[in-house]
């Protein structure tokens, strides 16, 4: 029987998202599910009772009624002790969850033999998994209101103008943290105009933020940032010496600071010193994306805004939940990918399959059983020498003849290779000479291709087209030998020919030195 989907109101004080909207109400309804919305939900974010129950929703009235209709719960904040106590039995959550953070939260939620999926959880680099990764879509919209409440508090343009009125300056923007969030920032901020700084520990991220339109100020001091997973770890003492130094002087010359750093398990890294707020020129912002995680600058205050020597610092913890629409369309669009993983057979009923990467690491607690933290993830490439030993064991099973299946293997071979040869053979001795010869070159570049595309590995297979993209302008060679003056006794060509082939020329070479240029900016992006 399908199951039914409930989405309860928010609790949090503040909290304006919902966990799904009407667009994906429809969708999820598509999936085989039935939905459940309790009444004002979306109020918040501008989803009326109306626009679901027009999207075939059922409006239920109270958190209770809805709760104990709902065989899957669907919720963004964090469910407190009260939700957890009106969840059914057996039942299933899908919500943020930070099972490290949340141990009794856990317990709860296992008394309750409930299986949760943490929608935190989810094992990020795998590309596969990206449609799903609430976390990268909620960071997207924070970062770019970072920005728009950056440009409310600073009374000036971002844009530099020249008026009759007067010349006005370009606003300076320094970006501290180039994750999801100092990303989004960086391109919001360059596209209203302004001059974009930013700084990472990652030394990867150099490349995305020049990308979006920023600069990248590197600290004078080698030491690779990354953590593993695509985080940042805790730097030297070392480093954050010379790190200060550089952000002490970014401080005096910018308007405006936007700081996303954060450090996985631990606070937040302290970047913004008092006096670095004191060295800003009076009117400056200050916007503390990791002021949840306690501050990345020394005189944040969680949740405020607070103007300190002159400079407006904004903490502010909910700001996703500032542009409530979009960040719950995003997150409603992240949850129906997931519900599509969960529900293979459009049927409405969930299967939630633990030998699914993806699904395992989202996966905390099973029926009750308390499976987080999920085994260490595969690495992506799984090298050659594991296949013969995951093959060994489905030979033994094999029905007691287990050891003939090789010999069989190597006889199916010998049958390809003789029927292949007796082929070739009878082309050799039928087919005209001149095809011949270019039977051969074909048959030479088929094998050199797939030997030269086999041995690539996947994580290189969109520069692999680019550049066979560009040696695909091989046939400019066609078009040279049409402008090429006649060989001895032969017609001249055509004029219209020999213009045609110039036009050829000049595209292709576009194509071909595009081409290897692309390619070559792909591959930099390889090498660290
Ligand atoms: P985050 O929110 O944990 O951290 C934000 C940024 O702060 C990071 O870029 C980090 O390097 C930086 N940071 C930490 N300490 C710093 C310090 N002391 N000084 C300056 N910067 C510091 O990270 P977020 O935004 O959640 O994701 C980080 C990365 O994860 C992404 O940039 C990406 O590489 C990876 N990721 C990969 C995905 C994929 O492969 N599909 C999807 C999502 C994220």
């Amino acid at each position: 029987m399908a199951l039914t989907i409930g989405v309860p109101r928010e609790t949090l004080a503040g909290e304006k998202r919902v966990a799904t909207v009407p667009e994906v109400v429809e969708k999820l309804i598509k999936l085989g599910f039935k939905v459940a919305v309790e009444s004002g939900a979306g109020d918040a974010a501008n989803c009326s009772d109306d626009s679901y129950r027009a999207a075939g929703a059922e409006i239920i009235a109270g958190a209770p009624a809805l709760w104990a209709a709902s065989d899957i719960v669907f919720k963004i904040g964090v469910p407190t002790s009260a939700e957890v106590g009106l969840m059914r039995e057996g039942g299933t959550l899908i919500d943020f969850i930070w099972p490290a953070q949340n141990p009794e939260l856990m317990q709860q939620l296992a008394a309750k033999k409930a299986t949760v999926l943490a929608i935190d959880s989810l094992p990020r680099t795998l590309s596969r998994a990206q449609k799903m990764d609430a976390l990268t879509s909620q960071a997207g919209v924070a970062g770019y209101r970072a920005v728009i409440e950056a440009a409310n508090a600073f009374g000036r343009f971002f844009n530099g103008q020249i008026t009759a009125a007067g010349k006005v300056p370009p606003a300076k923007v320094f970006i501290a943290g180039a994750g999801v969030a100092g990303l989004a920032a960086i391109g919001t901020a360059a596209s209203l105009g302004a001059i974009v700084r930013a700084n990472d520990t990652r030394a990867e991220v150099a490349d995305q933020v020049v990308s979006l339109g920023g600069e990248f100020v590197k600290v004078d001091y080698e030491e690779e940032g990354s953590g593993g997973g695509g985080y940042a770890k805790v730097m030297s003492e070392g480093f954050q010496q010379a790190q200060r130094e550089m952000y002490a002087k970014q401080a005096r010359e910018v308007d405006i600071i936007i700081t996303t750093a954060l450090i996985p398990g631990k606070p937040a890294p302290r970047l913004i010193t008092a006096e670095m707020v004191q060295s800003m020129k009076p009117g400056s912002v200050i916007v503390d994306m990791a002021a949840e995680r306690g501050g990345n600058c020394e005189l944040t205050e969680a949740g405020k805004t607070v103007v300190k020597h002159g400079v407006t610092i904004v903490g502010y913890t909910d700001l996703a939940s500032r542009l409530a629409k979009q960040s719950s369309t995003l997150y409603a669009t992240n949850l129906f990918r997931l519900a599509e993983e969960l529900c293979k057979t459009k049927d409405g009923i969930v299967d939630v399959n633990m030998e699914d990467e993806a699904i395992r690491g989202l996966t905390v607690i099973k029926e009750g059983n308390i499976t987080w933290p999920p085994p260490p993830p595969k690495p992506s490439a799984a090298p050659p020498a594991a296949k013969p030993a995951a093959v060994a064991p489905q030979a033994k099973k094999g029905h007691g003849h287990g050891a003939a299946s090789e010999p069989m293997a190597g006889n199916k071979l010998a049958i390809m290779f003789g029927v292949a040869a007796a082929l070739f053979w009878f082309v050799g001795a039928n087919a005209p000479a001149a095809f011949l010869a270019h039977f051969t070159v074909f048959v030479l570049a088929c094998f050199v291709g797939y030997m030269v595309v086999w041995n690539v590995t996947p994580a290189l297979h969109t520069p692999l087209m680019s550049v066979t993209n560009a040696i695909s302008s091989i046939i400019a060679i066609g078009a040279l030998v049409q402008i090429a003056p006649p060989l001895a006794g032969g017609l001249p060509p055509d004029q219209w020919i020999r213009w045609l082939a110039v036009g050829g020329i000049a595209l292709t070479a576009v194509n071909m030195f595009g081409g290897f240029a692309v390619t070559q900016r792909m591959l930099d992006m390889f090498r660290k």
